[in-house]
């Protein structure tokens, strides 16, 4: 049984709970921090993370960046000009350490590494449905990504060297135009500060900012989703719609009796506009649909993620036995979110009957079931049937740490 590494406890564990002050916030409390600064302003906290290590090498995330199913891009700045490629990179593909001005960006590094997503897990005084990744960027001297803006909150944390950042709450987002990447047109910085390792730069959304390398330097980035409008109304619609394909089966479909011959066959019908208009208008929806859809959607892995089922899985028995052991975890890919009536698991909905709410809502917050609160559920044969299928998927682990 692997032996628990200081940073990987599990889950809401290592966040800070809502009313303790804490370093990670400058030694705020998680409320004070939401009230005062997130979506509102930037903040700099000095060693948030005292004695930070960097969760990988500089090889290690060279590694990831040569994966299939990570997402990877590569800046550099040569000659003063911006170039950008996508991953993979194969490690000869990568310019050399030793050249300037050059980054590379690991998308998702959570999915993929127990320190990252051990790291991720502090800032889980944030609902999951708004957590997005941890990226982790490596920057050779002089290297960044250029002024830009973005359109969600992070928080940007030194975890190996230093970078200079620059920011400003300009109003003024223009972008050069013709370039591959996001790059401001008019930079007036307001604030300039030098992080070290363990500092970190809290900015909300459409803070102009630029962080330059001051020596090789990785930074990592806790990322939020805040989907838009237009793509929550267009997912929305398109899950009503599924539904109501479900609901209606192959019969429902536009008919017209009544359609006389037409001497002008291009034209439009306004009969069909107005009889369309009629279903349409029938279409409706309740807060319990807004909840399915978003439970349903926010769970959804992204598209380039794999899951890992084991190669040889243990049989339902032999996995009960070991669970009663070391306990249960969800794999680091995995998204459980739940509410009073449903769970949400990698894009599944189901139903948290009586049976489910007596476990399920701690294995989703705490990432984890110890051991001995397994052992209370493992007479239930529909419970572990359950948690066996979810092992065989590799949606969750038999090896918690005890
Ligand atoms: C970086 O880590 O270099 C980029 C992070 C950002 O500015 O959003
Ligand atoms: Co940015």
């Amino acid at each position: 049984m692997p032996k628990r590494p200081p940073e990987a406890t599990a889950g809401r564990l290592n966040a800070p709970l809502p009313d303790e002050v804490t370093p990670l916030l400058g030694n705020q409390t998680p409320t004070q921090f939401m009230r005062r600064y997130w979506q509102k302003k930037p903040l700099l906290i000095r060693q948030a993370i005292p004695d930070i290590q960097a969760p990988l090498a500089r090889e290690d995330l060279f590694e990831l960046a040569d994966l299939d199913d990570v997402e990877s891009r590569l800046i550099t700045h040569f000659r003063n000009t911006w170039a950008l490629e996508h991953g993979p990179f194969a490690p000869d593909e990568l310019p050399s350490v030793k050249k300037r001005e050059w980054t590379l960006l690991v998308q998702g590094v959570n999915l993929h590494d127990d320190r990252a997503h051990a790291l991720m897990n502090r800032f889980r005084f944030i609902p999951d449905a708004r957590l997005d990744d941890l990226m982790i960027s490596y920057a050779t001297d002089g290297g960044g990504v250029g002024a830009h803006f973005d359109s969600y909150d992070v928080f940007l944390l030194q975890v190996h060297g230093k970078r200079r950042w620059r920011i400003g709450a300009q109003r003024d987002l223009s972008l050069k135009p013709g370039l591959p990447l996001k790059v401001l047109q008019h930079f007036d910085a307001e604030e300039e500060w030098v992080l070290e390792p363990g500092d970190m730069l809290y900015l909300p959304p459409h803070i102009a900012h630029d962080g330059v390398a001051e020596g090789e330097c990785m930074t990592a980035s806790i990322g939020f989703r805040a989907p838009s409008t237009q793509e929550l109304t267009g997912q929305f619609l398109y899950h009503l719609a599924e539904r109501a394909g479900d609901a209606n089966g192959a019969a429902a479909h536009y008919r017209d009796p009544k359609q006389e011959p037409v001497a002008h066959p291009a034209e439009l019908p306004p009969l069909l506009v107005e009889r369309v208009g009629a279903i349409l208008a029938t279409v409706s929806w309740d807060e319990k649909d807004v909840a399915s859809f978003l439970g349903s959607y926010l769970s959804e892995p992204k598209a380039n993620v794999v899951f890992d089922p084991p190669a040889r899985p243990l049989s339902e028995q032999k996995f009960v036995e070991r669970a009663k052991k070391s306990g249960l975890r969800l794999d680091r890919k995995s998204i459980l979110l739940y509410n009073k009536r449903s769970y949400f698991l990698n894009g599944e909905a189901e139903i948290l009957d009586a049976k489910l709410k007596k476990w399920l809502p701690e294995l989703a917050d705490n990432r984890l079931l110890e051991a001995k609160r397994f052992v209370t559920l493992a007479d239930d044969s529909s419970m572990t049937a359950l948690l066996h299928e979810w092992y065989r998927a590799g949606w969750i682990q038999a090896d918690a740490y005890a």
